[in-house]
């Protein structure tokens, strides 16, 4: 296996189409196991794990329902959805910021985004935590079965809805992804299903932790914290530096189609290939000082969100919900701090984040 930790080499390789992104021959859901497994099967669907010229066709389908306009219309109803999940925490003085707090607003906006009734948002909730494992190259038998029976249980669930959609289109994006069409394309029917729960999966637990880590990384530099309490405009900004400075997806899995030359070292065609993410974030051959926290840097060009053809195309939907939670959290509380220093982080190399993070505050006037 080979490990490209540099920025320079880390943007190139995410563009570089030697680089395949479809799941190794010695991933579970490899194309050979689509009988076997209902993981290995959405796998064939799924945008992150295709080549083109099928990643080249899903993805624009789906660029035209996941846009800039569908972002800015969901702005208020993530705010209302943050204030939901963060009002009753306020007046207890103490609060789990992932437990309690961010642990639930991947899954109801991107259920509120794609129209799923609010009533069947906590079922979701659950199947939802298993979807991620989709990106686990070898899970554990039992949580791959888990997995398994989480993608039955909402594929079930999905096509009954679909059926509901399609007889009565609503201003969601379930009923535009059914009906989205190129001159001569439209999804199908298994890539419609695979489509959602990439949405959640995708989304869920890279989020929990861009809240978690940003909190964190501000709890850790009171200056930067305070500075973004006052001057609030610096949100955006802020948001980016806190991709950059604790990355939550820290790497991202290639294999080579070709032997290849890669500086004075060969790639042999099959070899699995890791790009960090997160090491390239801290590159100090590409950022002016890259260890420190800058809420206000400029040149901030990080690779947070990948790069190339498969950068993340929910980007503004993170953006917009992490934007939006940090500021309502600074925002409602004061003299925020942790309660203590023993933290622990999970137990992954792909995603960085803590699996608790305990604050006491007051509530704000
Ligand atoms: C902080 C939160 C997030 C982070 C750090 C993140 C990070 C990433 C990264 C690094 C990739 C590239 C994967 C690769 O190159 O193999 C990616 C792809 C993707 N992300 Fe995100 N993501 C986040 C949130 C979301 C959300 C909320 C959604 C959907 C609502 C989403 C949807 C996608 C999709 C569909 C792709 C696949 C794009 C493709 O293969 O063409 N992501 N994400």
């Amino acid at each position: 296996m080979w490990v490209i930790s540099r920025y320079a080499d880390v943007a190139t390789a995410l563009r570089d189409s030697r680089l395949s992104s479809r799941p190794s021959r010695y991933s579970v859901h490899s194309s050979s196991n689509r009988q076997r497994f209902p993981a290995a099967k959405v796998a064939d669907h799924l945008l992150p794990f295709l080549d083109p010229p099928d990643h080249t066709r899903l993805r624009r389908l789906l660029a035209k329902v996941i846009t800039e306009t569908l972002v800015a219309d969901f702005r208020g109803r993530i705010r209302q959805i943050v204030n939901q999940v963060l009002n009753p925490l306020l007046d207890r003085g103490e609060m789990d910021i992932v437990k309690d707090f961010a642990s639930f607003l991947p899954v109801f906006v991107i259920a509120e985004i794609l129209g799923i009734p609010n009533q069947d948002r906590r079922l979701l909730k659950e199947w939802s935590s298993w979807f991620f494992y989709i990106f686990s190259p070898m899970p554990s038998a039992e949580v791959y079965q888990r997995l398994n029976q989480a993608i039955l249980d909402f594929s079930d669930y999905l096509r009954e809805l679909v059926v509901h959609r399609r007889r009565r289109p609503q201003h969601d994006v379930i009923s535009s992804l059914i009906h989205v069409r190129d001159e001569l394309d439209q999804l199908g029917d298994d890539e419609l299903i695979a489509t959602c729960i990439l949405l959640f999966a995708n989304g869920e637990e890279t989020l929990v932790h861009l809240i978690g880590n940003g909190m964190l990384a501000l709890l850790k530099n009171p200056a930067q914290l305070r500075m973004l309490k006052n001057q609030p405009t610096l949100i955006k900004s802020a948001v980016e530096e806190l991709l950059r400075y604790d990355t939550p997806a820290q790497v991202v899995g290639r294999t080579a189609l070709e032997t290849m030359q890669w500086h004075d070292r060969l790639i042999a065609a099959g070899d699995p290939v890791f790009l960090l993410l997160g090491s390239a974030n801290r590159d100090p051959g590409r950022f002016v000082e890259p260890d420190i926290l800058d809420i206000t840097r400029e040149d901030n060009d990080h690779l947070g969100f990948g790069g190339g053809r498969h950068s993340c195309l929910g980007a503004g939907i993170a953006r917009a919900e992490a934007q939006i939670a940090i500021g309502a959290l600074l925002a409602l509380t004061q003299d925020i701090a942790l309660v203590d220093d023993t933290l622990k982080w999970r137990d992954s190399i792909f995603l960085r984040g803590v699996d608790s993070l305990p604050v006491r505050f007051k509530k704000a006037i």
